[in-house]
């Protein structure tokens, strides 16, 4: 089969797409024909190598070949204790090795597909959507009514948090670069604030909740847009290729002791319960995957310096 591996540290030079064995799965797995995946920031760390990447995956070579983590597809194989998938089945979410034609990936790591959705709709969800939907509704807990601010709301995280706070029925106000408005506006967002002509952070609106994926500003200037009492979930910072988004969440970090608003931080969980659930805002037609732009396999580079430029709008998606 075919499958990208990384042979090194770097962009674009350390990835190559090879031939490969057909991958064996454990008895909790199901092998999975990958039809599509996309590109999150943990490739783009992964292939950059800043230290924190390095640390978990070799300091000077990477231990770990095999990338990918999104996928969608249909079962092929399934493993001796597996219970609730067979050959057939049409499936989403996430494994160690998507960016290749066939993927092992745990029974817990996948759900069914909406049929009402393509492979490449559904590729794009699992990491960004779960990561939105997390923040929302398990840090900011967010309730209807309620005033919901997102900075960088038009990339991965940014274009599904928009659609999932409306759903919950909050008032939400989206924050983006002047050639995403009119996208995030459609996107349901109740106010967009065009961040190349107006500082977001000096609007006379004060809001219940916070989620914060561009890492843009400084947690200081926050506070004249947050309520006493408001949550500010710290989801992402800028893209650095050698510290990655640490120096901000430090920053936040010492920031948020001194302040009354709280300050969350947290790495999304792949559930299958948090799966089903995105499975049917997707399915009802109440959450679309924004796709920016589809690469085939051999075209991995390409897209990996593309979302590495950080100005995606919605996923960047990996045909297989
Ligand atoms: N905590 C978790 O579990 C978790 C999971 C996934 C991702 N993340 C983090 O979340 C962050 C975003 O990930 P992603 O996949 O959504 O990235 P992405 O698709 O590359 O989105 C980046 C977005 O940021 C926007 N942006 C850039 N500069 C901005 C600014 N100054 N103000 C407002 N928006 C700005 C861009 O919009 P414009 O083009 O309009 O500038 C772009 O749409 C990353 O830091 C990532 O590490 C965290």
């Amino acid at each position: 089969m075919k499958a990208i591996v990384q042979t090194g540290y770097g962009l674009p030079d350390g990835v190559e797409l090879r031939e490969l064995p057909t991958p064996p799965i454990e008895d909790h797995q199901v092998l999975v024909r990958v039809r599509a995946s996309s590109v999150n920031p943990v490739e783009w760390y992964r292939v950059a190598g800043p230290v924190f990447a390095r640390v978990s995956n070799g300091v000077f070579a990477p231990k770990k070949p095999a990338l990918g983590a999104d996928l969608a597809g249909r079962v092929e194989v399934v493993g001796k204790n597996v219970a609730e998938l067979k050959p057939g089945d049409e499936v989403f979410g996430t494994s160690g090795a998507s960016w290749a034609e066939y993927a092992p990936a745990r029974e817990v790591r996948v759900v069914r597909k909406p049929p009402e959705i393509s492979f490449e709709e559904a590729a794009a969800a699992p990491i960004a959507a779960l990561t939105a939907l997390q923040g929302l509704r398990d840090r900011a807990r967010v309730e209807p009514g309620q005033k919901v601010l997102i900075n960088g709301a038009s990339g991965g995280v940014g274009t599904y948090a928009v659609q999932i706070a409306k759903a919950f029925g909050a008032d939400v106000t989206a924050v983006c670069s002047t050639r995403n408005v009119e996208l995030v506006r459609s996107l349901g967002a109740d106010r967009v604030v065009d961040y190349t002509r107006e500082d977001f952070t000096r609007r006379s609106e004060r809001h219940d909740a916070m989620l914060d994926i561009a890492g843009s500003r400084p947690m200081r200037q926050f506070a004249r847009v947050l309520k006493r009492d408001a949550t500010v979930v710290l989801v992402g910072g800028p893209m650095n290729a050698r510290l990655g988004p640490l120096p901000h969440l430090a920053a936040t970090r010492a920031a948020a002791a001194a302040r009354s608003q709280s300050v969350e931080f947290f790495l999304a969980k792949i559930t299958p319960e948090d799966l089903a659930v995105m499975a049917g805002l997707l399915a009802s037609g109440k959450v679309k995957s924004v796709i920016d732009r589809r690469y085939e396999l051999t075209r991995v580079r390409e897209a990996l310096s593309y979302f590495g430029e950080g100005h995606a709008r919605g996923k960047v998606v990996i045909s297989v």
